[in-house]
């Protein structure tokens, strides 16, 4: 075994003994779900949601947008993670996880709503065309992106100007396999994917509009806050 690999799995082991419970048992039932599906290696891992609900939490939001639902997992946990009555509006394109989200979304309201009044609507459908649909609900304190990695400036040019001063950027899978980081063994995304991921990540590294940083996570993960 590799020191690295060492290094990991004690890292792991100390992570899941200090931290045995994810946010809400729900999430675990959605990512077997997500595993039935063949898409556990995309769902979002516990390490990836508590550094989302650590940020959400620590923001205080209450209204919340999430690009790409999958099962539902990191909506729950993006959820538990806001103000008390605060909402969720999460997009998903496939119907097949979000008939699947939808089940644990039923489950969790009637879990949950009656003492913390927390909601989650999912909106089904290309959240590049559906956004405009939910911006009399704004303005929003947080965007998670997750969804078609090359509409991330797309999903950017609508948070700029639907989010509050202060409001959170998270996106996932920066990096891109590598490809982003000029890695040339990464055949899996399209030179549009690498150049918009590219421009994303600049974006949003301009320190006169935002406070952020890459987390060197195993996908990347670039986190934002909004400063106009
Ligand atoms: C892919 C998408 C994701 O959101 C992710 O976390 C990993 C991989 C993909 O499309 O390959
Ligand atoms: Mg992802």
């Amino acid at each position: 075994m590799r020191i690295q690999d060492t290094i990991k799995s004690n890292f792991q082991h100390y992570f899941e003994s200090i931290y045995p419970f994810e946010a809400n048992p729900l999430v675990g039932k959605s990512r077997k779900a997500s595993e039935e599906f063949g898409k556990l290696g995309i769902s979002m891992s516990h390490l990836e949601s508590r550094i989302l609900g650590t940020l959400i939490r620590g923001q205080s939001c209450s209204k919340f947008v999430e690009i790409g639902t999958l099962t539902g997992a990191t909506a729950v946990w993006i959820a538990e993670s806001l103000q008390e009555n605060g909402q969720l509006w999460t997009f998903e394109k496939d119907l097949k996880h979000a008939e699947a989200a939808q089940k644990i979304f039923d489950e969790y309201h009637s879990q949950s709503s009656g003492h913390s009044g927390r909601r989650i609507h999912l909106k089904v459908g290309d959240a590049v065309e559906m956004l405009p649909t939910i911006e009399s609900e704004g303005p929003f304190d947080g965007i998670f992106i997750d969804g078609n990695k090359a509409a991330y400036c797309q999903y950017l040019d609508w948070a700029e100007l639907n989010l509050r001063k202060g409001g959170l950027i998270i996106g996932d899978n920066v990096f891109l396999g590598g490809a982003v980081l000029g890695e040339l063994d990464h055949s899996k995304f399209s030179p549009k994917q690498i150049s918009v991921m590219r421009e994303f990540n600049l974006r949003l590294a301009n320190p006169e509009k935002y406070m952020s940083t890459l987390l060197p996570t195993a996908e990347g993960l670039m986190v934002a806050v909004k400063l106009t």
